[in-house]
């Protein structure tokens, strides 16, 4: 009988991780010993009964390569340790059911798991290493927020959508002498607002690693627009919040803020909110992704074969290195206000709202 590993995509979908599942299996077809198969909706398809697996075989995954999503259907509820259990009393309570979990892993004659996620499923994947399970974990997310990797795929197509979305917001917020606010996704990083307004040519960036004061917003919005004259674009990131706030305390809802507070400063322009969402999160992944992706994947059963578990791939220096799981949990890969990029936005006259 062939060794079985088993992939799970977990948390968010993010473009490319198809690509990860195809490179997956056409690295492992070159050994004869071994077969891959798939969990559906990230371990609920194990702790399902029946189980909801899939053999993943080169003709199942033929072709995927450019399809955004996962073949696999992903989600952040439940999961092992957090299955939602009805009480004899009617209410719901969340139960580990992780011993019972591995039980079936055993009962399968699963060797090995490749656990795609985010930060999420990364934490799952070191509670299961240090049950004793043999795991790799893949590194994805379009907020590009987890440490250890240069680069997370998915991040840079996210990137190229924000950045066609604000190139149309151009034009009508032009023709219109309006201001557009761009609500871009990100979680408590603002990469894909950073990345965005740099290529999109924005005036006005607003992330949450530098919180906004109002009065710096509308002071550039007044030098930009003059006698009803003028645009200007706006990109904020969704944890983007104002300086008054003190922390983060919203994710999602920024750019209707960023609206009733600049209208609350007096601001008589037509404003208009556009929130990206989840288009950010769909559709065909970019080559750059396609290409990271299917390294990660390559290098994840390498790992599998080297027996050299609790590791994630990563990107580092062009590289795909395998770095421990345990430190990738430990901090979040936030935008550093000192760096090149910013400097760089600041020098072309980006505000930051600082
Ligand atoms: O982490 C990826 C992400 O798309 C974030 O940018 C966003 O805040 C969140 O997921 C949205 O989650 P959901 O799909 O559950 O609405």
């Amino acid at each position: 009988m062939k060794k079985r590993c088993l992939v799970v995509t977990g948390g968010g979908d993010c473009p490319g991780l198809n690509a990860v599942i195809r490179a997956i299996v056409r690295r492992a077809s070159l050994e004869k010993d071994w077969e891959i198969i798939g969990s559906l909706d990230a371990f609920n398809g194990i702790l399902r009964d029946p189980m909801e697996i899939k053999v993943l075989d080169k003709p199942a995954v033929a072709g995927i390569h450019y399809r955004g999503g996962t073949i696999l259907g992903t989600t952040n509820k439940y999961g092992p340790f957090a299955w939602l259990v009805q009480q004899k009393n009617g209410t719901w309570k969340e139960e580990d059911r992780s011993a019972d979990m591995l039980r079936k892993l055993e009962f399968l004659k699963v060797e090995a798991i490749i656990n795609i996620g985010g930060d999420g499923s990364q934490r799952i994947s070191q509670k299961l290493f240090e049950m004793g399970c043999n795991i790799i974990g893949v590194p994805k997310t379009i907020d590009n927020d987890l440490s250890s990797t240069d680069c997370t795929f998915g991040f840079p197509t996210a990137v190229e959508t924000a950045t066609e979305s604000l190139d149309k917001l151009v034009t009508t917020a032009a023709s219109h002498n309006r201001i557009f606010i761009m609500e871009v996704m990100g979680r408590e990083a603002g990469w894909i607002a950073l990345h965005s307004a740099l290529a999109g040519g924005a005036e006005i960036c607003l992330i949450p690693e530098i919180p906004y004061n109002i009065e710096k917003v509308k002071n550039r919005i007044s030098e930009r627009i003059i006698n009803g004259r003028g645009f200007v674009n706006i990109v904020i990131a969704e944890g983007a919040f104002p300086k008054e706030e003190k922390i983060q305390n919203h994710v999602s809802g920024a750019g209707i803020q960023l609206m009733n507070l600049l209208k609350d400063a007096g601001i008589e322009t037509d404003i208009r909110v556009t929130i990206l969402g989840h288009l950010q999160r769909g559709g065909t992944p970019i080559a750059y992704d396609r290409i990271l992706a299917t390294q990660f994947g390559v290098k994840a059963f390498e790992l599998v074969l080297e027996k050299d578990f609790g590791k994630m791939v990563a990107l580092r220096d062009k590289n795909i290195i395998a770095v421990p799981i345990d430190e990738t949990i430990e901090k979040y890969n936030l935008v550093d206000v000192d760096s090149d990029l910013v400097h760089t936005a600041r020098k072309i006259g980006i505000c930051f709202g600082d």
